[in-house]
């Protein structure tokens, strides 16, 4: 299969960068790895679901993506994986967590139970801790490095996810803004990306709808109007924070929700109502 076009050496914003991409087989990870390679990094893909890594990597091409077989709740898997793209490499620029759960579908804390929150936090918080912990490691003495974490407009917000989901997002946004305040002394940069409704397995899975249903029901709560939100558009902002464009943005959520977070729906239907 033929690998995709390099962009021309100007455009591109990753230039000679080595990532590493968890949950980088599919979703929002895979259009980030179809991204960061056009834009010219060397890109690993470490994920749990095997033939689908490699199925991408061999569409991306050898010499710009790899898969690793990396489950993020295992120590020894997330310092393999860093410790195979120092060696394949012989560096570490960029570490994108983005592997993710929902952990259940349910939304009730009554129904959430202390099994579903530890698998939700094993995966979306200890999962991007240990990246964070094994990249710094490697990056700190380099004195130059970038993290990137998906979090989700649920960092922010409740009601729009399960709990215990909801609770593992709020607390990797604290990760990322702990490991920005201690490893900026090192040169490297910590931020997050946080997606709104994107129709992927786990949005999919979680609402049950049909694809334009879910982009009808999505675009109708956000501010913005006429455009629905896609996993590119996560890669693009994903793509900013670890690129040199944001090279003094750290401690950042950027959140990417055609503005579903700004206001109130139910006060603004309320106060419609009352007018009427
Ligand atoms: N899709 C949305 O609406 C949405 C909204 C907000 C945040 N997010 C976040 O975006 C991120 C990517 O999710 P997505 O929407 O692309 O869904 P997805 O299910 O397509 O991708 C998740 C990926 O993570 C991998 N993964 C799961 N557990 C893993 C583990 N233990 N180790 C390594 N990899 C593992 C999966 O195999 C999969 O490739 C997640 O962190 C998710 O919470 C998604």
């Amino acid at each position: 299969m033929q690998s995709p076009p390099l962009l021309s050496t100007a455009a591109r914003r990753l230039d000679g960068k080595v990532a590493i991409i968890t949950g980088g087989a599919s979703g929002i990870g895979e259009s980030s790895a179809r991204l960061f390679c056009r834009h010219g990094a060397k890109v690993i893909i470490a994920d749990i679901q095997d033939d689908l890594g490699r199925f991408l990597c061999e569409e991306l091409g050898p010499s710009s993506a790899s898969f690793v077989h990396c489950d993020v709740t295992q120590e020894a898997d997330v310092q393999n994986v860093i410790d195979t793209a120092v060696s394949m490499h012989g560096k570490l620029d960029i570490m994108f967590n983005n592997a993710g759960i929902a952990g259940n579908y349910k939304m009730s804390i009554f129904e959430a139970d202390k099994a579903t929150l530890e698998k939700a936090f094993n995966v979306n918080v200890i999962g991007a801790f240990l990246g964070t912990k094994h990249a710094a490691r490697v990056m700190a003495p380099a004195r130059q490095g970038c993290i990137v974490n998906t979090t989700s407009v649920a960092s922010i917000v409740a009601g729009v996810a399960p709990c215990a989901y909801t609770c593992s997002k709020h607390a990797l946004v604290g990760l990322t803004k702990s490991a920005a305040w201690e490893l900026g002394e090192y040169g490297i940069r910590v931020n997050c990306v946080s997606p709104y409704g994107v129709k992927t397995r786990i949005a999919k899975e979680f609402l049950q709808m049909e694809d334009d249903v879910f982009d009808k029901a999505m675009g109708g709560f956000a501010c913005l109007q006429g455009v629905n939100l896609r996993a590119d558009d996560i890669a693009e902002a994903a793509l900013y924070l670890a690129s040199d464009d944001s090279k003094y943005v750290t401690g950042h959520n950027l959140i990417v929700d055609g503005g579903f977070s700004v206001f109130n729906s139910t006060f603004t239907h309320m106060l419609q109502n009352s007018v009427q």
